[in-house]
């Protein structure tokens, strides 16, 4: 390890946070320096996932777009709150939560910032492979630790209230996804919860990220985002008991005073979010979205019986075509930012319709 590198505590949640860690990891110091740090955490035999690959979600190599991601996330923190409400509705209150693709804590600092109306709030730890985002998440005050999601051997068993796998499954190499699975339900409680959330192959999700990442990204997919029956292997294969499928409404949204400033939000937060190019034309980018909706064939799987939120959604202009235009008051009701002072007067919304498989396992 390089000594003149800045010492950071990677992980800072302690075993009285209810973190459950394995003694010898706890204070362990490491480089600041990120490329550094991945490589030596890669090289643990015990990490299975991405060995030689390129983490894009990292700032510190050409090819990654780490620092505009989080840049995103900020920019509209919001905008997946419809799909991360839906999620977190499935946890009982005061629980703790293990995020074990939380890049750098969108869903805990979306849940703090709008979700969470409790008095007895969710406490939602943040994991990433890539300890950019985690220290990334640090910086936003949050518990967060690095850790590989297909062996969470830092962790011990049975110590959450729940575990989520979400908005990255697909970044998980195929042959790795059963032992995620089977790790999250390792270190969740009896009578807790994992979620498994991702887009489905050939979902309307999958096929935004095809003509934006995968098209002109400078980090395409590696992997293949899972399929249903995919999915239904891994937990039968582990002999889940008991677990409830559902398909939500899981839209990306982007608030404005006006519809083209809307529609610049929904630009600069592609680019940034899916490493485009950074002069990326709004037209190019609009067409080849809006492609995706009107050539879409929508699934059964995408949208199936099951459907959170599809008493509501179905019937409104957003339903299943990008909408750029007024927003009304049950969308902002169900982002839970109209309690926020700052966003509650923004009326214009550009909404890309997006729908999320969700498999909610009961431990
Ligand atoms: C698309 S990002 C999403 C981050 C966050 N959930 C969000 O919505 O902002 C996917 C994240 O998964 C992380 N990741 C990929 N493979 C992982 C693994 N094996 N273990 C833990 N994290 C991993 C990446 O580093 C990245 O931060």
């Amino acid at each position: 390890m390089n000594e003149s590198c800045d010492v950071i505590h990677y992980v800072n949640v302690t075993k009285e946070k209810n973190a459950y860690l394995k003694g010898s990891l706890i204070n362990m110091e490491v480089s600041s320096n990120s490329a550094v740090y991945h490589q030596e955490y890669l090289s643990n035999e015990k990490v299975i996932s991405n060995k030689g690959l390129k983490n894009e979600f990292s700032t510190t190599e050409f090819y990654s777009y780490g620092a505009e991601f989080d840049a995103s996330v900020s920019l509209a923190l919001y905008a997946k709150n419809i799909g991360i409400a839906n999620m977190l509705s499935f946890f009982d209150p005061h629980s703790t939560v293990l995020d074990v693709l939380g890049g750098s804590g969108q869903i805990r600092r979306a849940y703090d910032q709008y979700i969470s109306q409790s008095n007895v709030p969710l406490n939602i730890i943040t994991g990433d492979i890539e300890p950019d985002m985690i220290n990334r998440a640090l910086d936003f005050g949050i518990d967060a630790m690095v850790l590989d999601a297909c062996n969470l051997y830092e962790i011990e068993d049975d110590c959450y209230e729940g575990a989520i796998l979400a908005y990255g499954f697909h970044h998980i190499p195929t042959v790795s996804r059963l032992s995620a699975i089977a790790e999250a339900i390792r270190i969740t409680k009896r009578g807790g919860k994992v979620l498994i959330h991702d887009g489905i192959k050939g979902s309307s999700t999958d096929k935004t990220t095809k003509v934006t990442v995968d098209k002109y990204g400078k980090c395409p997919h590696v992997y293949d985002h899972p399929t249903r029956k995919e999915l239904k292997k891994y937990l039968s294969s582990l002999k889940c008991q008991s677990y409830t499928e559902y398909d939500i409404f899981d839209p990306q949204v982007f608030l404005c005073n006006s519809s083209e400033e809307a529609l610049k939000l929904f630009t600069t937060y592609y680019i940034q979010h899916y490493g485009l190019p950074t002069y990326f034309p709004q037209n190019l980018l609009t067409s080849e979205v809006g492609a995706v909706f009107s050539n879409h064939k929508w699934a059964f799987d995408e949208i199936g019986s099951l459907h959170l939120g599809s008493a509501w959604v179905q019937g409104k202009p957003y339903a299943y075509q990008p909408y750029l235009g007024k927003v009304d008051d049950d969308l902002l009701m169900r982002m839970r930012v109209s309690k926020d002072r700052d966003l509650s007067h923004l009326e214009h919304a550009m909404v890309v319709p997006r729908y999320a498989k969700l498999f909610v396992v009961e431990v």
